[in-house]
């Protein structure tokens, strides 16, 4: 068998038009959409990642700034810059990109971002109504997974689903919207004993590690779909992902490419996030 490629490009620059004609409705009615994006520190992959999401938010048509601050920026400077964002009107969503510098406590700043405008979904009352399966915003990359899952007609209730990290960001969200959509899932993690028992059971394989090409081919069921979250620079400069993609793909029934899966997805979830969060204000 030869892996259908889900072409997350491709299916982001579809979905995110849809995104534009909501964006357009809401300027129609006086509302032009806005995210604020914070960054601490010069982090060069960060810095790629805000200017990214910056660019896909002009593309739609909402309004977008990036907020720099230096490195050594204090705790309490961030919080009070948080607050006078949670304050504006103009400024319907907040992503304060991470990681933070080790003097900045995470948790903190994360539970400072207003509920309303936790774009990201990292908020811990977000978090918390993932877990009763109420949403406010669901977590980018996850919502992104999800859309492509939904994209491909790929069904999710009643399947065997495997996510493979169990990270706040990506592995236990990811497993709470499955749960909702009546798979039957399992998170491993990297302690887990003999994880091709688990993996080789999976109808949707989720796996976010930052190990490069981890999984391999002899660990896939016969036409699963590989959803492949992680992107490792090699030290050629090549870009991989978690899933050794040249095995894998000659066993499953679809696969994400890395790059040009799921990462435009996570993008579009952020863009579609703002939308979400402008539109409640009506
Ligand atoms: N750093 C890596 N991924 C993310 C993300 O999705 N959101 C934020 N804010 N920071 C990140």
């Amino acid at each position: 068998m030869t892996a259908k490629i889900i072409e997350g490009k491709n299916i982001s620059e579809r979905v995110r038009k849809e995104w534009k004609q909501r964006a357009t409705s809401l300027k129609q009615q006086g509302v032009l959409p806005g995210l604020a994006v914070i960054i601490v520190g010069d982090n060069p992959a960060s810095k790629v990642y805000v200017r990214n999401k910056a660019k896909a938010c002009q593309e739609v048509g909402l309004h977008s700034e990036i907020h720099e601050m230096p490195a050594d920026t204090p705790e309490s400077t961030l919080l009070q810059k948080i607050q006078a964002l949670n304050e504006r009107e103009d400024i319907h969503g907040i992503l304060v990109q991470l990681p933070l510098p080790d003097h900045i406590d995470k948790d903190k700043v994360l539970e400072t971002i207003s509920v309303d405008k936790d774009v990201d979904g990292f908020h811990l009352y977000n978090v918390g109504a993932l877990v009763v399966g109420n949403t406010v915003f669901p977590p980018c990359t996850p919502f992104g997974v999800q859309c492509l899952l939904e994209q491909m007609n790929i069904p999710i209730e009643g399947q065997n689903a495997v996510i493979v990290g169990r990270s706040n960001i990506v592995g236990k969200p990811m497993a709470l919207m499955l749960l909702q959509k009546n798979a039957t899932v399992s998170i491993c993690n990297s302690k887990t004993r003999d994880l091709a028992q688990y993996t080789s059971m999976a109808d949707i394989l989720i796996v976010a590690t930052g190990k490069p090409k981890m999984i391999t081919g002899d660990m896939v069921k016969s036409g699963a779909a590989v959803i492949d979250v992680g992107i490792n620079r090699m030290d050629d400069g090549r870009l991989v992902g978690d899933v050794d993609y040249e095995s894998v793909s000659k066993v499953a029934g679809h696969i994400t490419p890395v790059p040009g899966g799921v990462g435009p997805m996570t993008i579009t979830m952020l863009v579609a996030n703002t939308v979400i969060a402008a539109e409640r204000t009506l």
